[in-house]
């Protein structure tokens, strides 16, 4: 059976994140077929033109992450009903020059966790509405998790709900579906 890389893209890197320890959950769920590379987006310069005549090596280090990826998963927190700007800036510089965009016909699925009763679900729609114009294939259905009581979640990616786990387990076999189908 076919081996699939994931670029693993986590909008916080605050020390004990919710986002954090979700994408751990969903690596370790994750079917066998994926191995996840964790890819850094938060020594990236801001986007700026000036920059593109001779990119910074971050830069180009990110982009050749993502390019060499069979699919990414981004886990990111709402950050007032968008997404954080790191991961708007990474997304940037992975766009552009437009003939080099390495989001065209990536399979692309996003998750997230807040405390807040609907969350992430705002923000992913927003992350929704950037990735259509950039080309990329896009995981269908929403997969937002709130984030119930502090240890929903432990710092290993452990989910103490059983239903949260299933939820979980269920979107990353769907990914793995969709990466085959693109891929195989
Ligand atoms: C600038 C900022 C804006 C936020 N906006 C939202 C929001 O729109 N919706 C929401 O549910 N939580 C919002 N929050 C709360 C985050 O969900 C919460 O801080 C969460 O723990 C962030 O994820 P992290 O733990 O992975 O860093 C916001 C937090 C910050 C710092």
């Amino acid at each position: 059976m076919s081996q699939f890389t994931v670029a693993m893209l986590v909008a916080s890197t605050r020390t004990g994140s919710i986002n954090v320890r979700l994408a751990k959950a969903i690596e370790a769920l994750a079917p066998e077929t994926l191995s996840f590379n964790w890819v850094q987006m938060d020594d990236l310069p801001f986007y700026h033109g000036d920059l593109e005549g001779d990119r910074p090596a971050a830069v180009r280090r990110f982009v050749s992450e993502i390019e060499a990826a069979d699919a990414v998963c981004i886990v990111t927190p709402e950050y007032n009903r968008s997404i954080p700007a790191v991961l708007k800036n990474a997304i940037d510089w992975g766009s552009k020059p437009g003939d080099r965009n390495v989001w065209r016909d990536k399979v692309v699925a996003m998750s997230g966790t807040s405390p807040g009763g609907i969350g992430t679900a705002v923000g992913q729609q927003h992350l929704r509405q950037i990735l259509s114009i950039l080309n990329a294939v896009v995981v269908p259905g929403e997969v937002y998790v709130t984030f119930k009581t502090p240890d929903m979640i432990d710092a290993a990616g452990n989910v103490a709900d059983d239903s949260v786990r299933d939820f979980i387990a269920a979107f990353a076999k769907r990914f793995e579906a969709l990466i085959r189908r693109m891929r195989d």
